[in-house]
């Protein structure tokens, strides 16, 4: 937030945190959140109960960064649980919501709050992945974040799922199921589908791109 923001009362806000895997989105978010503690601004930490990953009560990073959160099933449930005086409100894994989330933080940000959404940016195959997409597109400001590749070092903006691991578009996981790609290295496995759908190889001996992930 800029500190033209900072220093005068704003009529409400949207920031979404957006990278692939690894990139440090919820470090942010939980970052973001202490500091409007410091500043003794009332918040509130929301995550989807499919999180399940290192916490069932916390938001947690993959480093074990935990902040405790309000589990909800549905982004509706935000406006319920909002409290009168909450002036910031976060929401991690965005991505698992639907579009209500849209609609959630733009009713928010409308009644004057910051509010702060964390989520993958794209799905393993590199396609725009559920609300954040839109939510970039409406939010005052959009930080984009990069991880490391794990094959060469370089920033890595791609989510790389693992071959073996399954094909389903939600899949909660981290290490040994997902690694953090560049561009280059990023080799989404094709779906059942298009295998069952790709023209014969009449006896080349090329590889299939994701063989040589
Ligand atoms: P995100 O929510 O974007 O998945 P987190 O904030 O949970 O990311 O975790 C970020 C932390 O993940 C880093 O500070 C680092 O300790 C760890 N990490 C593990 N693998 C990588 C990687 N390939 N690139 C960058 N950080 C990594
Ligand atoms: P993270 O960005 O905080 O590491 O969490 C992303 C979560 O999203 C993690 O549980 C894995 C999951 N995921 C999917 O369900 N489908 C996908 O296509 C990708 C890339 C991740
Ligand atoms: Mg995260």
């Amino acid at each position: 937030m800029s500190l033209y923001s900072r220093l005068v009362k704003h009529p409400g806000w949207i920031e979404v945190i957006v990278g692939c895997m690894y990139s440090g989105k919820t470090e942010e978010l939980i970052r973001q959140i202490r500091r409007a503690e410091i500043a003794k601004q009332a918040h509130q930490l929301f995550k989807p109960r499919i999180d399940n990953r290192y916490s069932e009560s916390s938001v947690a990073s993959h480093n074990q960064n935990l902040q405790s959160a309000i589990i909800i099933d549905h982004a509706y449930e935000i406006l319920d649980r909002v409290n009168a005086d909450t002036e910031v409100v976060g929401i991690d894994e965005g991505q698992f919501f639907t579009n209500d989330l849209v609609e959630v933080a733009g009713q928010l940000a409308n009644s004057g709050r910051r509010v702060l959404i964390a989520g993958l940016d794209t799905d393993w195959k590199g396609r725009p992945f559920g609300p954040i997409p839109q939510l970039m597109a409406v939010a005052e400001e959009v930080r984009k974040q990069h991880a490391i590749c794990m094959v060469c070092g370089s920033p890595a903006t791609r989510t790389q799922r693992l071959p073996g691991v399954g094909g389903q578009d939600i899949l909660v996981g981290s290490d040994g199921m997902y690694e953090a790609r560049c561009r280059s290295h990023f080799k989404p496995l094709p779906s059942e589908d298009s295998l069952l759908t790709q023209p014969p190889n009449h006896g080349k001996t090329e590889k299939p791109h994701f063989m040589d992930l």
